[in-house]
């Protein structure tokens, strides 16, 4: 694992968006796994600047993002296809079209994991680069600590502390407005990625981050997954990433 090591949220965003720029200058039509979340936001930001400044295009990429809160429709505001096209591709020259989010209105569960993990094989087939965040309890898209790694697209239950993290990013900000289950990209066709960014910033990471990454591979913590992936990068801030794991 490469460990890329920021004084601040805003360095580490500019380092991210700059692998993810390399990646699509080098190849045009990429196949990009996206994340949400709050962490994310800043590299997205940086990605959008780039365009602005004619340094990239998005005319070829293909994106699958990991997850989505079942039930959200895509116009909610908290949905997590609103969440890209607002942050992302809104503002960039990407088609549409090429931009995939499991789809959260899919009520039957086996269906909507079933139709995703189709269109990951047909449209994807491997991602040339995929960024991840962490939750609070190591989890990876949304696949929550368990006894297994799941290998496919699933329904989840999310835990209570994803439940109380994510509540600040509702309107009331009330833990009832969570959805209490997600459809995420299963941990197999996120570790089948040629390359790997996992971004982690501020204090609140920092525990979680020294235990995926310096303690057991265990899927009670299903960021530990990757110490066993060949192409990683860790890219954060001081807060968030322990000395022990910091690099030159
Ligand atoms: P955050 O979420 O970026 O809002 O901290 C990360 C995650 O849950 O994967």
């Amino acid at each position: 694992m490469r460990v890329i090591c920021k004084e601040d949220y805003d360095s580490a965003s500019r380092a991210a968006a700059d692998i993810i720029a390399a990646q699509i200058l080098l190849k045009k039509d990429s196949r990009i796994g996206l994340a949400t979340g709050s962490t994310p936001v800043g590299a997205y930001k940086r990605l959008v600047e780039k365009y602005e400044a004619n340094e990239l295009d998005f005319s070829d990429v293909i994106t699958a993002n990991l997850d989505e809160y079942r039930g959200l429709p895509k116009t909610h505001d908290q949905s997590y296809r609103y969440f890209m096209d607002t942050n992302l591709f809104d503002h960039v020259n990407i088609k549409k079209e090429n931009t995939y989010v499991p789809d959260g209105m899919e009520q039957d569960a086996k269906k909507a994991c079933s139709d995703y993990d189709r269109i990951l094989e047909e449209k994807i087939g491997r991602f040339d680069l995929q960024l991840l965040g962490i939750g609070g309890d190591g989890h990876i898209g949304f696949n929550e600590p368990s006894d297994h790694f799941c290998v496919n697209t699933q329904c989840v239950k999310l835990e209570e502390q994803t439940i109380k993290d994510n509540a600040r990013l509702f309107f009331s900000g009330d833990e009832s407005a969570v959805p209490k289950e997600a459809y995420t990209m299963g941990i197999g066709f996120i570790m089948r990625s040629k390359r790997i960014i996992l971004m982690a910033t501020g204090k609140g990471k920092r525990d979680i981050v020294e235990k995926a990454f310096s303690g057991p591979v265990t899927p009670y913590v299903p960021a530990s997954v990757l110490q066993l992936h060949p192409d990683v990068i860790l890219v954060g801030d001081f807060d968030a990433i322990p000395e022990t794991l910091r690099q030159g």
